[in-house]
């Protein structure tokens, strides 16, 4: 196979959701049909359940299994799919705006009876931030839910992209019957079952008076008036606005019975994007590049607290990665060589002598590596967007063991450069904040400190509403605003000015006063 035909082959993606979707389950199946895994169950959920967010063994437990399931390769008819997975739980959404920078594509699963969620909303803007094609999964169709058009607008409205269904359901819930394929013009017929594959009737015309002898004379009627419904006001399907992240292409199933996977996957092979151009600070970077060229999207510690090695997560962009080669690490402006470079396969993890555009590849560090860092066969390039975001949750971290100092430091240093969360340090107490999405990530940090540093650290409270990045065209008014926000300001691990406002009263009347400043919720503008 030539190096072109490499990279048009490949498909990495990850599956978002609002906890309890059904994601885990969608990808358990998407493997089971890329002879991944053979049975149901292989797949271990990755999150940490509600009842235990204090749960320490379930936190080292999740530890170990998101190594394993990080990501997920297989081979489908003649492609190469790479499923990145996302933690299910929320006080790690930032990893997963993380693993979104990876990725080329996304399937937004949705739960028919509860419709956008929370989380969902929150995922799709980093989506939408990127112009990353998605295809919308509309799962537990075997369950009563939301009425199929309603759904569709609440996903128009609530995730401000425009739909365009690819299946359609037969009724929902009891009296589920199946669906009506839109891409392929076929019919699916439902049986409730875990394991087998639902057969399809080839149905080019839905006006065909045989549709009857399958699904009943009033459900025809009922799927007839939707069709004429549908072609009326959706626009027809075609590639470009869905790789252009205008419109999300919908599908209807039930994951947990195995209804609707093979239709989605079937369809994503044929439309989702093989890997695509990045945007670096020098230039863009196409992935037929012969240079080589990648980003540590994420960093996975040892869980060993007696060696501080770590896997470092790498989304290859351009050129061909081999192992035993010379590359650069830019950042430091160094020479690595990598003896065993690991691919990751259904759930096992092996050492790799290449890899293409598309691929993750896991290098064993012993901290040389920062989220964001590039590797690459000489050029100095720069990838961007991996933004830090505004963290909603703040602390002081405060030194409890006077005799370890040091270890402390050094532990925080490092678990930001791991992405675990993110320092502020106050410009006038010099005293150090740690910025979170969650609580978790405040117990995580801590147990973490004290396991692998042997450091002991305590929070203290700090009432901040938001962490905004600063700047302006104006150096004297930038002056004039730290000067006079003094007590408000602090700087971001990279050296760059935060204001920090303690309500939203105050970050509005600051917007107000300085008008030619402005006021970023994300690291990256
Ligand atoms: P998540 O990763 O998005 O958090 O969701 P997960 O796949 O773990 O699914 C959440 C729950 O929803 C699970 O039940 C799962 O069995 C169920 N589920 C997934 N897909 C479907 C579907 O198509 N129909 C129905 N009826 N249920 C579905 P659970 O009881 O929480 O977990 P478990 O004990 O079954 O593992």
């Amino acid at each position: 196979m030539t190096f072109q035909e490499e990279i048009k082959r490949r498909r990495t993606f990850a599956i978002i959701s609002h906890p309890d979707a059904g994601k885990t389950t969608l990808t358990e199946k998407l493997l089971l049909f890329g002879g991944a895994i053979h049975v149901a169950g292989a797949v271990k959920s990755n999150k940490i359940k509600k009842t235990a967010t204090s749960d320490w063994m379930e936190i080292e437990k999740q530890r170990g299994i998101s190594v394993a399931t990080s990501v997920m390769g297989f081979e489908y008819c003649d492609y190469k799919v790479n499923i990145l997975d996302t933690p299910g739980h929320q006080d790690f959404a930032e990893d997963t705006f993380r693993t979104l920078t990876a990725v080329d594509s996304v399937i937004i699963v949705i739960d028919a009876a509860k419709g956008v969620e929370a989380q969902t909303r929150k995922l799709m803007e980093v989506c939408r931030m990127r112009k990353t094609p998605v295809i919308v999964f509309v799962n537990k169709m075997d369950r009563e839910g939301k009425d199929p058009f309603d759904l569709l607008d609440e996903v128009e409205a609530e995730l401000s992209i425009k739909v365009r269904p690819l299946s359609w359901p037969i009724n929902i819930g009891q009296r589920f019957k199946g669906v009506y394929n839109l891409f392929e013009h076929h019919l699916d017929l439902y049986t409730p079952s875990k394991q087998t594959i639902t057969e399809s009737i080839a149905f080019d015309d839905i006006n065909n008076p045989e549709l009857e002898n399958y699904i009943g004379e009033a459900d025809a009627a009922k799927l007839r008036e939707d069709m004429e419904l549908i072609e009326g006001v959706y626009p027809e399907f075609t590639p470009e606005p869905y790789l252009a992240g205008d419109i999300a292409p919908v599908f209807f199933g039930s994951a947990l019975n195995n209804f609707g996977v093979k239709e989605l996957l079937d369809c994503f092979v044929k439309i989702a994007p093989s890997p695509r151009p990045v945007y670096a600070i020098e230039r863009v970077v196409n992935p037929e590049e012969e240079g080589f060229s990648g980003f540590i999207f994420k960093i996975h510690a040892n869980m060993d607290p007696n060696h501080r090695s770590c896997i470092a997560f790498v989304k290859i962009c351009s050129g061909k990665f081999e192992r035993n080669v010379n590359y650069k690490h830019v950042r430091h402006n160094k020479l690595l060589r990598f003896s065993s470079p690991t691919a990751f396969m259904a759930q096992k993890k092996e050492v790799v002598d290449e890899a293409f555009p598309g691929d993750i590849v896991g290098l064993p560090d012993t901290g040389n590596f920062k989220i964001g860092d590039s590797i690459t066969s000489g050029e100095n390039i720069h990838f961007k967007g991996l933004p830090s975001f505004s963290p909603e949750m703040f602390k002081y971290i405060e030194n409890a063991d006077p005799m370890k100092a040091k270890q402390l430091n050094k532990g925080v240093d490092q678990l930001m450069d791991e992405g675990v969360a993110q320092v502020f340090t106050h410009q006038n107490s010099g005293r150090k904040i740690i910025g979170t999405v969650g609580q978790l990530q405040f117990e995580v940090i801590q147990y973490r400190l004290l396991h692998e540093y042997g450091a002991q650290c305590r929070w203290e409270p700090i009432s901040l509403y938001k962490a905004c990045w600063i700047e302006s065209d104006d150096p004297a008014e930038l002056e004039n605003f730290k000067k006079r926000k003094f007590q408000y300001m602090a700087v971001d691990k990279e050296g760059r000015d935060v204001f920090l406002a303690d309500s939203g009263y105050i970050l509005q009347m600051a917007q107000q006063d300085f008008q030619k400043i402005r006021f970023h919720f994300s690291s990256e503008f």
